[in-house]
């Protein structure tokens, strides 16, 4: 029915832009300005056109210059064929339309993403990358702040245009781009909802969202019935216009039958799984029940309480027993003034830390709280444990300093869950038989 109104939609159009073409060979009302737009550049950019043409901004009528159009003042607007334009089009200039979708990607986390520079992150591009790294890479994905430059014909400084990050920092002030997930000029809902609206930037080593998603079962299904997900309907509530699968959207954005649609993704959330130990968001109950309301669409409740029982031990496993003693490590290193040479991440021990926790102790959370097992244990805590015992620990036995010895061996003696460095294997064999090696672990569990 759709497809029918759709190509309905598109004669109507096409007979429209026939009859006012004379029109707009002649006279420069505002219209006829808008006009030109459209009919020189189905010309000279046929492929964009066309992505607009067969958009449903294009069957309500919403053409180059209600995107496009600029005011007096704008700090990157510039005349174009008679108009006075600007090649940004920001949130807010989408909110003028779409209010409430703007409103939440401001305040959610994403539009935060641009202000990166302060981080270790932005650090160690700048020096042991450099700059060309930091505009193609970082700002890529969390987006750079918008130059302008006079001399350019866009305004557009070429070093920070072109630019689609998620909370790229524009020159109104706004934060993001809506076409970070929006591809144009379709901006087609379907395209947002599927699972690589978000994996340009959700995946790799040390966020792979995309990959844990597709060993997933919930992966898995989604790609063997993609087909039967109504991704095109107006609206799309889990359970009632689809229900094979969750998509990313499905979890973190779009609706159910009792929680509407949000674009701020961190609705859903109760941890941070971010950072070198990881914490509880603020209202973190609230927000877990948010997401459960998706999973009981399709799961029973305790089926859902049980996978955050799990998926809350593993992040305490790491928690405690890697992510603390080597944080620990990493405070009496740098207290006692170990390391040789004097700038950041110029010592071989800050590397093997921060690959402990920014890769693979964030790999090991995020494949547990996305059902992918692969990502829990062989590219997760199985990596963790590897560099803890064999990079971390000889690194820091290197530094030869008797606090610091002192601390690891207490840890290793005292600790039971590291105890099994120094015991015979027949003897652990027969704890984990017992089942006392398991009770270890038993205090990481919530019992609440
Ligand atoms: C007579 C033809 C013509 C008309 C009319 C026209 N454009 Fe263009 N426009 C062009 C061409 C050609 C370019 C590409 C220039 C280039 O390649 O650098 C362009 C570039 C652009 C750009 C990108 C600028 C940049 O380099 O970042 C935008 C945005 C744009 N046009 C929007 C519009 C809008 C909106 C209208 C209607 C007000 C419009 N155009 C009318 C021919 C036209
Ligand atoms: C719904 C809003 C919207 C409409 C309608 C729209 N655009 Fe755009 N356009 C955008 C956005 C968003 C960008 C990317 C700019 C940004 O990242 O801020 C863009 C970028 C562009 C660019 C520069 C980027 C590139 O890929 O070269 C051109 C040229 C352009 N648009 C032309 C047009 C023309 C011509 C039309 C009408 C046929 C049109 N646009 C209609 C939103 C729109
Ligand atoms: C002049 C008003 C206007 C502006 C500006 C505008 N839109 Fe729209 N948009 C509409 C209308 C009208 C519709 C169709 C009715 C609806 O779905 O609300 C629509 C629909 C959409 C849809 C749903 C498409 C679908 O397949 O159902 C998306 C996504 C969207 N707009 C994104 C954007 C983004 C991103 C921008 C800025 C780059 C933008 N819009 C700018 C008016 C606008
Ligand atoms: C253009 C890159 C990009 C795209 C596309 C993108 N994200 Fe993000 N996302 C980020 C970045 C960067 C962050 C971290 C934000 C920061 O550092 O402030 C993030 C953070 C998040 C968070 C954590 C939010 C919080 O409050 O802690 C969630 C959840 C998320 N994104 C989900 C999604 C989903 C779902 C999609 C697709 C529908 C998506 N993202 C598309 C770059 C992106
Ligand atoms: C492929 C896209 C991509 C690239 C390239 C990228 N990031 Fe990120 N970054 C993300 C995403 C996505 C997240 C959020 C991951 C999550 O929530 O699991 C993130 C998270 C972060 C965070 C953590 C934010 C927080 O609040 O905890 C910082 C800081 C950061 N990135 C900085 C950088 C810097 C600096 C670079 C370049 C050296 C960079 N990123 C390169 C996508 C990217
Ligand atoms: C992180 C990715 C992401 C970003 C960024 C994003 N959107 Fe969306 N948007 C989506 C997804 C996914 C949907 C589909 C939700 C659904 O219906 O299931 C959507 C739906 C929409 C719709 C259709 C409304 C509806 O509920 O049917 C509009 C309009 C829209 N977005 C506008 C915007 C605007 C404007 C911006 C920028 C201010 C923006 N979006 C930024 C992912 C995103
Ligand atoms: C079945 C539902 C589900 C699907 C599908 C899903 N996620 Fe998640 N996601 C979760 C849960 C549950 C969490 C952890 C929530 C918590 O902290 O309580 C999470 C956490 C996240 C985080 C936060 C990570 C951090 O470092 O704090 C990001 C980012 C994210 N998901 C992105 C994605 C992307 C991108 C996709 C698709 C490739 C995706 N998710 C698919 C349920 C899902
Ligand atoms: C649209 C339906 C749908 C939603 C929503 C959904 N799931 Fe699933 N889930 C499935 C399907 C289908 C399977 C595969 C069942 C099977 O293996 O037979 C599955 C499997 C699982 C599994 C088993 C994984 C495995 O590898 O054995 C877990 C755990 C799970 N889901 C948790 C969740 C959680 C937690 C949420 C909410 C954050 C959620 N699901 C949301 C449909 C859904």
């Amino acid at each position: 029915m759709r497809g029918i109104l759709k190509n309905l939609y598109i004669i109507m159009g096409v007979m429209l832009i026939l009859v006012a073409l004379p029109v707009l060979v002649f006279g420069d009302t505002d219209a006829q300005i808008a006009g030109k737009c459209m009919t020189c550049h189905k010309e000279k950019s046929l492929g964009l056109y066309q992505q607009w043409f067969m958009s449903q901004h294009a069957m309500h009528k919403v053409t180059c210059i209600d995107c496009h159009g600029a005011k007096k003042g704008d700090k990157d607007g510039f005349m174009h064929e008679g108009a006075l334009i600007a090649t940004l089009v920001t949130p807010k200039d989408c909110g003028t339309c779409h209010e409430k979708e703007a409103k939440e990607v401001q305040n959610s986390y994403h539009a935060t993403a641009g202000e990166i520079l302060d981080s270790k992150d932005a650090y160690l591009a700048h020096v042991a990358g450099g700059e060309p790294v930091a505009i193609t890479g970082c700002e890529s994905c969390h987006g750079g702040k918008i130059q302008i430059d006079k001399n350019s014909p866009n305004m557009l400084s070429k070093k920070s245009w072109p630019n689609s990050g998620i909370g790229r920092l524009n020159p109104d002030g706004s934060k993001g781009s809506c076409n970070a997930c929006h591809t144009r000029h379709s901006f087609s809902i379907a395209q947002a909802r599927k699972p690589e609206a978000c994996s340009k930037c959700h995946l790799g080593p040390d966020h792979p969202q995309k990959e844990i998603y597709e060993e997933s079962k919930h992966g898995n299904a989604y790609y063997t019935h993609e087909h039967e997900m109504n991704m095109d309907s107006d609206k799309w509530v889990v359970g009632v216009d689809y229900f094979e699968a969750p998509t990313c959207a499905t979890c973190h954005m779009s609706a159910t039958s009792s929680t509407p649609v949000t674009h701020d993704v961190g609705k859903r959330l109760s941890w941070t799984l971010r950072p070198p130990v990881s914490k509880h968001k603020d209202n973190w109950q609230e927000k877990r029940n948010n997401m459960k309301t998706v999973c009981i669409t399709c799961h029973s409740q305790t089926f859902a309480d049980g996978h955050y029982y799990q998926f809350d031990a593993l992040v305490n496993l790491y928690n405690d027993k890697f992510a603390k003693p080597a944080g620990e490590i990493m405070k009496i290193v740098k207290a006692r003034k170990l390391m040789e040479n004097p700038a950041a991440f110029s010592n071989e021990i800050e590397w093997v830390y921060w690959e402990l926790w920014h890769h693979e102790g964030r790999r090991a959370r995020h494949g547990a709280a996305m059902m992918g097992p692969d990502y829990t244990w062989w590219h997760g805590i199985y990596d963790v444990a590897h560099n803890f015992y064999f990079k971390m620990l000889p690194e820091a036995r290197k530094f030869n300093d008797p606090e610091l010895n002192a601390y690891l061996d207490k840890l290793i003696k005292e600790d039971p869950m590291h105890e099994w460095l120094a015991t015979p294997t027949g003897d652990i064999k027969e704890k984990i038989r017992s089942g006392e090696m398991q009770k270890v672990y038993e205090k990481l569990y919530n019992n609440k």
